[in-house]
């Protein structure tokens, strides 16, 4: 006769030529499958923001991929899942900033929502204050944005990246065209959030490819103090950019 169960105590469970315990099993295993599935979807929705925040390329960064000396530069709070840390990963183009924070972020945020119990991840997201107020914003498009809804929502939103929970300002300082209106306009917009935030005491997370003389020279002296005294910058060096041909996938 043909074994329909390896587990003995399943035995007693034996109905129609199939394992109704296992059935059981395996339909739960799907349900939280699809749940997982589910929330991971709606988190990187509220990053996505309307196209400001996180891009969907970016939402494909796999923990496993972060170099090394990137990880390192990387509060170890953060890899473990806290949300309300504040630091800035500096270095070259490339090398995988964003990515390390997107991997790290979603991962942060899974753990989150996974701490919390709700009825259903329809619930949690209906009522999204259970969310914290992470808000990711790809600052050179952000810039650009904020300068085409002038009247039109520009307010509103540097107040929503003012007071966010977790502030992420991704690539700080490639939005600057030397000597043109973006660039004296794009300042005082950030320096409106960082100065906000730092009164607050609000954590921001933050990347750029521009030296920290670079970023005083671009934004001023006291607005970088109260980024970086809060948020402190790791400059990370000895990296080769991922798409470089001949780097290891
Ligand atoms: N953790 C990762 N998982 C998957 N792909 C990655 C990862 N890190 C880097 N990459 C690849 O390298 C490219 C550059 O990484 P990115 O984080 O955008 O660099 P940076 O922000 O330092 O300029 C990405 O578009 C992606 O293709
Ligand atoms: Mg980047
Ligand atoms: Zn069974």
């Amino acid at each position: 006769m043909p074994e329909l169960c390896r587990t003995p105590e399943h035995q007693d469970a034996i109905l129609d030529g199939e394992c109704w315990k296992c059935r059981k099993e395996s339909e739960r295993l799907d349900a939280i499958a699809q749940f997982r599935a589910e929330r991971s979807r709606r988190i990187l929705d509220l990053l996505w923001d309307d196209g400001r925040g996180l891009q969907r390329r970016e939402a494909r960064a796999e923990r496993e991929r972060i170099p090394g000396l990137i990880l390192e530069a990387i509060p170890g709070r953060f890899r473990a899942g806290h949300l309300e840390v504040g630091f800035g990963i500096g270095g070259g183009t490339g090398i995988g900033k964003t990515q390390a924070i997107a991997a790290l972020l979603t991962e942060g945020l899974t753990h989150w929502s996974e701490r919390v119990i709700v009825p259903s991840i329809q619930g949690q997201w209906d009522s999204r204050k259970d969310f914290p107020r992470v808000v990711w914003s790809s600052w050179p498009d952000e810039v650009h944005w904020l300068r085409s809804n002038a009247v039109n929502g520009a307010e509103e939103r540097v107040e929503r990246l003012a007071m966010a929970h977790l502030l992420v300002l991704d690539d700080l300082g490639r939005e600057r065209l030397k000597g043109s209106y973006t660039e004296d306009w794009g300042a005082s917009q950030l320096d409106h959030i960082i100065n906000s935030r730092y009164r607050a005491e609000l954590p921001t997370i933050w990347t750029t490819n521009v030296s920290q003389v670079d970023l005083v020279r671009l934004y001023g002296a006291a607005t970088v103090r109260r980024l970086i005294e809060p948020n402190p910058l790791s400059w990370v060096t000895g990296l080769k950019p991922f798409n470089l041909p001949g780097r290891p996938a």
